[in-house]
């Protein structure tokens, strides 16, 4: 059953100039048309809905020539204050990288973030890197680097889990897998090595489990406060999946973003702040 939704802190970046001009996954095709106007009412939409919710929503400025830095998750992973930057596969998204980590060493005060560091090897922030309080949930096979895995496990000092993505439409981990409340995921298991299947079979064998039909859509790169699940508009058997199990579904329609292989998560990076020791010894 779904627990009680707690406040988050988001990071967003508005997709004044979003455009699919490269591909560096299967969704993205150069010669389709973009309405780019149409993504900035989609993904405008997307930020409502966080702060109808009561969600704490902080911007970063938008910047030409880097289409993809709407996708604000891949800008770092954020565990206890600290913010892990991204190192990114693809020469065209390269520079996103220190726009991220400037904005967190410059904002960081203000938002509770009390380091930011570079890593070495390719990791694209919670693309790849998905926390729950038990342990980091990490994909490889596409873009992050097992060495990330190991430099985030040093730097933030909690157990991380490698996970191996097999299909390239999933090539990111938020595409085929999604952190619900403390203890329940939900994942599209053909998206996984068989390994990596058995090894989240026995971490979570209460996981829901998703269609195909609702993969195929990006279902799987939804948002969870705990209780409120904002997912794809299109994810409806996931969406009465997730109903059953007593979350609330808040359906998105973000399809323009969905042209360069994103969703609501790729556009949302959660902003965890320190929390004080003897509130974690409490948890
Ligand atoms: N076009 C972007 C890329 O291929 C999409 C990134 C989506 N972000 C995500 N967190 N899955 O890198």
């Amino acid at each position: 059953m779904a627990t009680a939704a707690t406040r988050r802190h988001y990071l967003m970046c508005r997709p004044t100039y979003f455009t699919v001009s490269y591909a560096i996954n299967p969704w993205m095709h150069p010669d389709v048309a973009v309405d780019t106007d149409l993504a900035v009412a989609q993904w405008e939409n997307l930020r409502r809905i966080y702060l109808d919710l009561g969600h704490e929503v902080s911007l970063i400025d938008p910047v030409p020539g880097l289409p993809d830095m709407v996708f604000a998750a891949n800008g770092a992973v954020v565990v206890d204050g600290l913010a892990f930057g991204a190192r990114f596969r693809h020469l065209e998204r390269m520079p996103e990288s220190t726009r991220y980590l400037e904005w967190f060493k410059t904002h960081g005060v203000e938002v509770g973030v009390r380091d930011a560091y570079l890593p070495l090897a390719v990791a694209e922030g919670e693309g790849d890197l998905l926390t729950t309080p038990a342990r980091i949930l990490a994909g490889t096979g596409f873009r992050t680097d097992p060495a990330a895995h190991r430099e985030l496990e040093e730097y933030v000092g909690r157990e991380v889990v490698s996970l191996e993505l097999v299909d390239p439409r999933f090539y990111h981990l938020d595409t085929a897998l999604a952190v619900l409340d403390d203890e329940t995921i939900v994942y599209y298991p053909a998206a996984f090595s068989a390994g990596s299947r058995q090894v989240l079979g026995e971490l979570y064998p209460d996981a829901l489990l998703a269609e195909d039909a609702d993969a195929v859509v990006l279902g799987l790169n939804a948002v969870s406060d705990g209780r409120h699940v904002v997912l794809p508009v299109q994810a409806t058997g996931l969406a009465r999946q997730l109903a059953e199990r007593g979350f609330e579904p808040v359906t998105v329609d973000l399809s323009e973003l969905r042209k360069s292989g994103g969703g609501p998560k790729c556009c949302t990076l959660e902003i965890r702040p320190e929390i004080r020791p003897e509130v974690r010894s409490g948890a």
